[in-house]
């Protein structure tokens, strides 16, 4: 098997080539502090942090999980990580003690690197994690003083192509949310899609507006991108229009990456606002996440006087499978068609393949480069994804008859809110903790903002009275505990949840009814 390392592929190579000095992050913290940082210190800061790791006794394929904002120390920290051959994980920074424990516990991480404000969420579940034997904290004076003395040059672990690289949490219909982990290799496929889909240029100022506490923020902000000695943007901030714009502006982007729910929302902050910054740099939008509709689109055309390229992919995917791309015309409301060496197919529940237009289950042919390799600690699980060596995403869409996917809808219950991925298992779990609720029962409603807001049926003890103050604390109580991003919008006290005969909840039933849509075959529940 080949040498392979991702980070030396992503930031060494280019520190070793005339674009040693060019900028590779171009950083703009929250509080409006600016840091230009180049591929040699990216490199050499990457080295630093890999040595202080190894000064904590990391070893190859030992967990390194990062709970941070957008900051630098995320990026050359995960590049840091890889380079001692650790798996490196990423939490999103809206995660709540119990999403933390959830992750920490599976995947029995050996260390955290956190900061000050974020590490309290850590604090209360610490006693539960006996095998995280390092809780880093980047401000800390004890991780300041390592970082100076640690030698900036580090002998980067012999990992090869199918080592495993990188894992990240997402979840599913039921039970808790699952490590995904990639390979090294995955980094090929993010490299040749980035440079296909995303259109990168010597000269483009690139800016992706995830998260790497997600998969787009690795292969898109971090792994892929770099690699092609992108300029990066990073806003530590939170979302304004008004930001956005001067964002796009002052940095010159030439290549955006979005998401649907924030291209709404800059809509509905009107196309004058637009007209006031100086995009003129602009020329290539690119969106994943959640189904692009014709509507945003249109808008982005009025405004920008370009198309939003959608692209679809998945956690599991690792990098883009189905996009539109330069070179390809759009079909507005379509994902585009399968990149090069991607086999996709749509096919029925047996796994027997459908003709054109008809809907059914969207997969791929197994083994591209970016294909998860395992779900950590649950190979029955793993293997549960494949059917007749086709890869089942768990989306359901259709192609027309010039190759082109169209999506219908999840196969599954999994909600996707403002393009973030929530399990309603883990959301119901969350909800049964609080005193007051006996069930709850937890479903996507459809938002024209959001693409989905979260819904939760609750049933309540008997003494318990259902008020609007109790939802309020309800609301809050799922936002502090499991993520600031998953808690319900909207709840509903209801008497009593459907059921299957052998207990399931039945949210399939929850959902028609709140669609007003009908319930269909209640052979298998009980009285409702
Ligand atoms: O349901 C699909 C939706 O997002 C899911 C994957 O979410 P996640 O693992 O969080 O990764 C998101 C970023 C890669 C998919 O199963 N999804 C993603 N892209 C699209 C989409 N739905 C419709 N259109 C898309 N372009």
């Amino acid at each position: 098997m080949k040498y392979l390392n991702a980070a030396v592929e992503a930031v060494d190579k280019n520190a070793q080539s005339e674009r040693r000095n060019k900028v590779a992050l171009y950083w703009e913290g929250e509080d409006g502090t600016k840091k230009k940082i180049t591929f040699l210190e990216m490199s050499l800061l990457s080295n630093k942090f890999a040595s202080v790791l190894k000064s904590y006794g990391i070893q190859r394929e030992d967990r390194v999980f990062f709970f941070l904002p957008r900051v630098p120390e995320l990026f050359y920290g995960f590049l840091g990580a890889l380079k001692t051959g650790a798996i490196a994980g990423t939490m999103f920074a809206a995660f709540g003690p119990q999403a933390l424990q959830d992750r920490l516990d599976n995947s029995d991480a050996k260390i955290l690197v956190t900061n000050q404000a974020l590490k309290p969420r850590i604090d209360k579940v610490r006693s539960k994690l006996p095998n995280l034997k390092h809780v880093i904290v980047i401000e800390s004076d004890a991780f300041q003083k390592r970082m100076a003395d640690a030698s900036n040059q580090f002998r980067i672990a012999q990992t090869q192509e199918e080592d495993p690289a990188f894992m990240l949490y997402t979840s599913g219909t039921t039970g808790k949310p699952k490590g995904v982990v990639h390979v090294h290799k995955a980094i090929y496929h993010q490299q040749k899609t980035a440079k296909l889909v995303l259109d990168l240029q010597e000269d483009d100022i690139y800016w992706c507006t995830a998260d790497p506490g997600w998969v787009t923020g690795i292969a898109y902000e971090i792994l892929g991108t770099l690699s092609l000695g992108a300029s990066t943007v990073v806003h530590e901030g939170r979302f304004t229009p008004e930001t956005w714009y001067r964002i796009l502006q002052e940095y010159k982007v030439s290549v955006w990456y979005t998401a649907p729910t924030a291209i709404r929302m800059l809509a509905a902050a009107g196309t004058d606002l637009v007209k006031k910054y100086d995009l003129s740099s602009l020329r290539h939008m690119t969106s994943v996440g959640e189904p692009l509709n014709p509507e945003p689109i249109k808008w982005g055309k009025k405004a920008f006087g370009l198309y939003f390229y959608d692209t679809y992919w998945q956690t599991e995917t690792g990098g883009m499978m189905i996009a539109n791309r330069p070179g390809l015309k759009i079909k507005l409301g379509s994902m585009g068609k399968p990149l090069p060496g991607i086999e996709a197919a749509v096919a029925d529940d047996k796994g027997n393949l459908l003709k054109v237009k008809q809907p059914g289950n969207l997969v791929f042919k197994k083994g591209w480069d970016s294909m998860m390799r395992k779900i950590w600690r649950r190979p029955k699980k793993y293997e549960s994804y494949f059917k007749k060596g086709w890869y089942v995403t768990g989306d359901q869409a259709y192609k027309d008859e010039d190759g082109y996917y169209w999506f219908v809808g999840r196969a599954d219950d999994v909600i996707k809110t403002s393009g973030e991925r929530v399990g309603p298992f883990e959301v119901e779990s969350a909800l049964v903790d609080h005193p007051a609720v006996v069930e709850a029962g937890v479903i996507g409603k459809p938002d024209k903002l959001r693409g989905e807001i979260i819904k939760a049926f609750v049933t309540l003890k008997k003494d318990v009275k259902p008020t609007e103050k109790l939802k309020e604390e309800l609301s809050e109580f799922v936002k502090h505990h499991l993520a600031g991003h998953a808690y319900p919008r909207e709840i509903e006290f209801i008497e009593r949840l459907p059921k299957t005969r052998s207990g399931k909840i039945m949210r399939r039933i929850l959902k028609a009814k709140e669609l007003g849509l009908d319930i269909g075959d209640t052979s298998t529940l009980e009285e409702y």
